[in-house]
């Protein structure tokens, strides 16, 4: 597919996607959403590709939403179906077994919120806002954020987001652990990029399964949760990347992971 509202770009490794509407403040319209999914099963299906930072263009938006435009013409079938189809590119991402960075440049807000939290890392900007104002318009969130918000910081904060429509700063969002870092605006993009090559330099099995674990653990009962890390640990146990980072470490050497 060629894509006309998204920047895609490979660059050693890593997917650079940045959603390209400036002008729209980046809102999500069903083209957008359309291409994202396009992007997400390329970025699951390319063995080239190991890692993700996603981001908004210009200076002012990660993404200011989805397109009210858009929402406005909606009636009761296509609305749960836009729903559906948004919810089903959010997850691609979240389980495309490769880390994905969201880099928040700006307005994250509604379906923007609802994008990064379904990215597995969360940096922002000291400029990046953040909200679920959609009760304002007399919807609800959509794409996630009514269960993703309250896993990632609670539900008396979740709701007190998703109820009062309020927009908070960056500052903020890291006080309630909705992003892990903020830094100067400058330096936002490095700093992602270091972040996630970071976790590239490590096991890339093991971040697999070690995602897996967090995302699939959640929805499991505590000893389900165990059994599910005890056979991850036993599987990387087989590969030949745990008997390379063990052997590395006794030899005081970097590993030289080869994801198998
Ligand atoms: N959907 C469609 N268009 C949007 C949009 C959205 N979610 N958010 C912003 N835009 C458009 C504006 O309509 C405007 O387009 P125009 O220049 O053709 O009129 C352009 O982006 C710039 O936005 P503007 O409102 O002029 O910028 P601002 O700096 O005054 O305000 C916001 C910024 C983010 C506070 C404001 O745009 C806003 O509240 N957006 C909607 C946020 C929202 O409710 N999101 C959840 C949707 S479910």
């Amino acid at each position: 597919m060629t894509y006309q509202t998204l920047l895609f770009d490979v660059r050693d490794g890593v997917a650079f996607i940045t959603i390209n509407r400036p002008d729209k403040l980046n809102a999500l319209n069903d083209q957008v959403v359309n291409e994202l999914a396009d992007a997400a099963e390329r970025v699951a299906t390319d063995d080239d590709i190991k890692g993700v930072l996603l981001t908004g263009a210009g200076q002012k938006a990660f993404v200011a939403g989805a397109d009210i435009a858009d929402l406005a013409n909606q009636g009761p079938f296509d609305g749960k179906a836009r729903a559906l189809r948004g919810q089903a590119m959010l997850r691609r991402f979240e389980t495309c077994g490769k880390p994905v960075v969201a880099a928040i440049n700006g307005y994250a807000l509604g379906g923007g919120c609802e994008l990064a939290m379904a990215c597995h890392l969360r940096i922002a900007s000291e400029t990046a806002r953040f909200g679920q104002p959609e009760v304002k318009l007399g919807i609800a969130p959509g794409y996630g954020g009514t269960q993703r918000l309250p896993r990632i910081v609670g539900k008396g904060n979740a709701l007190y987001l998703i109820l009062t429509g309020e927009m908070i700063d960056a500052a903020e969002a890291h006080r309630i652990g909705l992003v892990s870092q903020v830094v100067p605006a400058g330096e936002l993009v490095a700093k992602a990029e270091q972040t996630l090559r970071g976790i590239l330099a490590m096991g890339p099995l093991a971040v697999r399964l070690a995602i897996e674990a967090v995302d699939q653990g959640l929805e499991m009962t505590l000893d389900e949760g165990l059994l599910l890390e005890a056979n991850h640990f036993g599987l990387l146990a087989a590969t030949q990347d745990m008997r390379e980072g063990l052997t590395a470490f006794l030899e005081k050497r970097p590993a030289r992971f080869r994801g198998r």
